[in-house]
């Protein structure tokens, strides 16, 4: 039996460690576990050698273009094919009004959480054809849910990932065997959840890394394609784009 091939950027730490420690537990299973800097990932490295399944961790920076393509050429070559690819990669690092939000903090959050996940889906959508049930994860957030109008403000942040929920409905529509979604993690106590809490005078992000992940596994592991486009949360309430 082939194996379930997984590929997971950002994976360092965070929302994506998570997904990969969630799903280490597989056998029959390999994941590519994105990092910026392969050689201090640490916690993935000690993972790797208790891990059921096989971990590869491997180098992607969203700002590096090249990256993904050299990653997608050794999937190709190891495994043949990819079933998920999780755009979990992100940033969050402006929290201000839109009056004072710099044009510089719009673009950085485009080059990292807008054009990583295109860079990325451009080089893995072959691989992805060569699935069974080929599934692409994009991690947004309600704060570029517009019908949820979260109260945050997230000018840079928010206008970047709505950008990316587009590109994820493009996949959609652009690709009927795929199944494509957006989905929000909750409000998590990684260090993006927590320095975001603290920018909002909160003591720290309500939901935990194991209920995130836990509800983000569930959704691909019961993912199917749907007749629109969705955006979830990772409950499975279905969101309002
Ligand atoms: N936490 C929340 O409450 C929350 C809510 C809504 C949506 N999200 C989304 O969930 C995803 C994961 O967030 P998180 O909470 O786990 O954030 P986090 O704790 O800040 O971790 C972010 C991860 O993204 C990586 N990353 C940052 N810039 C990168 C780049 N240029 N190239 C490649 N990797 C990069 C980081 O790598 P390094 O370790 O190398 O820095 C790290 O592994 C993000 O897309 C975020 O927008 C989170």
């Amino acid at each position: 039996m082939t194996a379930t091939v997984y590929l997971i950027t950002g994976a360092n730490r965070g929302i994506g460690y998570s997904l990969v420690h969630r799903l280490s537990t597989r056998s029959n299973t390999t994941i590519y576990a994105g990092a910026r800097n392969p050689a201090q990932a640490t916690a993935l490295h000690e993972l790797s050698a208790k891990s059921a399944a096989k971990i590869v961790v491997v180098k992607l920076d969203s700002l590096n273009t090249q990256d993904p393509k050299d990653v997608a050429k050794q999937i190709e070559k190891e495994e043949g094919k990819v079933d998920v690819v999780i755009a979990n990669a992100g940033i969050a690092k402006y929290f201000g009004p839109l009056t004072e939000t710099p044009l510089s903090e719009f673009q950085d959050h485009f080059d990292v959480n807008t054009k990583g996940p295109i860079v990325l889906f451009q080089a893995t959508h072959a691989l992805l054809e060569k699935s069974n049930k080929p599934t692409f994860v994009l991690l947004s957030t309600t704060g570029a849910s517009i019908d949820t109008a979260v109260p945050f403000p997230v000018s840079a942040y928010g206008t970047s990932k709505i950008a990316a929920n587009f590109v994820v409905a493009r996949i959609h529509a652009e690709h009927p065997k795929f199944i494509a979604f957006a989905v929000h993690p909750g409000f998590t106590n990684s260090d993006m959840g927590n320095e975001a809490a603290e920018a909002f005078g909160m003591e720290k992000a309500p939901n935990t890394l194991e209920e995130t992940s836990t509800g983000i596994v569930k959704l691909i592991d019961e993912g199917k394609r749907e007749e629109k486009v969705k955006f979830w949360d990772f409950e499975g309430n279905t969101l309002g784009w």
